[in-house]
């Protein structure tokens, strides 16, 4: 359980800069060392994704590994073979190492003490994506050289956001002031907020907006939530997209970040992602080399604290 990646709370403070220094360390040189040469990544995929498990893949290849991504929806999963039997048939294939993406919450956790080999959660349920967090933030220690005092509108679902929730944690923990923003159907409960200490909720963008460092957006999760939540995505957009209007109150060096997939039109408007300050590329290059450090300290070959373990 120990070399699983599955929440970003679980990570001392560092091994979390080990990680993010690593990531930026992989990409200043754009090196592809094949410290993983010989050892198998399984994808297993039960919820669709291109960013995530594209970048794994590409990732482990950077490495040396190579990638065996099961096909969930042909696959005997479907005869209702379970999470755990489908890693066992796996492992025996000659898999090293698991990426999980599930849609429900725990089944990264489940997964890392029902077998022995290490798991890194790709996105489980509404729960945690801490690789996406980690690119989030590598991405803008990329631009800023720090986070602490940086302020951070996250804007949209965050009540269904594992984005949000990795965000929540790894944001406050490297001292970003951070607020969420979003209709109060969309927005976790004060209750959930008190794990996330100086965490400010507001419900309209406009005050925020002009004096952010960067707003985070975020889609709709519409598989996630219950009917009755928002009236309409024209409302939604109305009072919480991210239009060219909302756009022009941005400060010029603010940053946009959005995880993706983006609905242009809904949550953000087309200017905006192709505006100058729209890092939305960048964070998905990122992604690549958060994967390798993160595929990397699966196998014991991190850093911690900028040091080689
Ligand atoms: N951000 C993210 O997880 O994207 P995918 O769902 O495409 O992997």
């Amino acid at each position: 359980v120990n070399r699983s990646l599955l929440t970003i709370a679980q990570l001392g403070l560092s091994e979390l800069n080990g990680l993010l220094f690593s990531s930026i360390q992989l990409q200043k040189q754009n090196a592809k060392p094949p410290l993983l040469a010989g050892k198998t990544i399984g994808l297993l995929f039960y919820e669709n994704s291109t960013r995530t498990r594209l970048s794994f893949e590409n990732a482990a290849r950077r490495l040396g590994a190579t990638p065996l991504a099961l096909a969930v929806s042909t696959s005997s999963i479907q005869k209702g073979e379970t999470l755990l039997d489908s890693a066992r048939n796996l492992a025996a294939l000659g898999v090293n190492a698991f990426v999980l993406r599930h849609p429900d919450a725990g089944a990264a956790e489940v997964l890392a003490r029902g077998q022995p080999l290490p798991v890194i959660n790709a996105g489980d349920g509404m729960h945690a994506h801490p690789t996406q967090a980690l690119l989030d933030a590598a991405t803008l220690l990329e631009r800023w050289g720090s986070l602490e005092n940086k302020h951070i509108l996250i804007l949209g679902d965050v009540r269904h956001s594992r984005v949000a929730r990795s965000n929540l944690e790894l944001l406050t923990r490297l001292k970003a002031k951070v607020t969420i923003c979003g209709p109060g159907s969309l927005l976790p409960s004060q209750r959930e907020l008190a794990a996330y200490p100086g965490v400010e909720r507001i419900v309209f963008p406009e005050s925020a907006l002009p004096h952010v460092d960067a707003v985070m957006v975020l889609r709709l999760q519409k598989e996630r939530q219950t009917a009755g939540l928002i009236p309409s995505s024209a409302e939604y957009t109305r009072f919480w997209g991210l239009t060219s209007e909302r756009l022009r109150l941005l400060r010029k060096d603010a940053q946009i970040l959005h995880p993706g997939p983006a609905i242009p039109g809904l949550e953000i408007c087309a200017e905006a992602m192709s505006d100058p300050r729209s890092l939305i590329l960048q964070q998905v290059e990122t992604g690549i080399f958060v994967r390798m450090a993160a595929l990397l300290r699966a196998f014991g070959l991190h850093e911690v604290s900028g040091g080689s373990r």
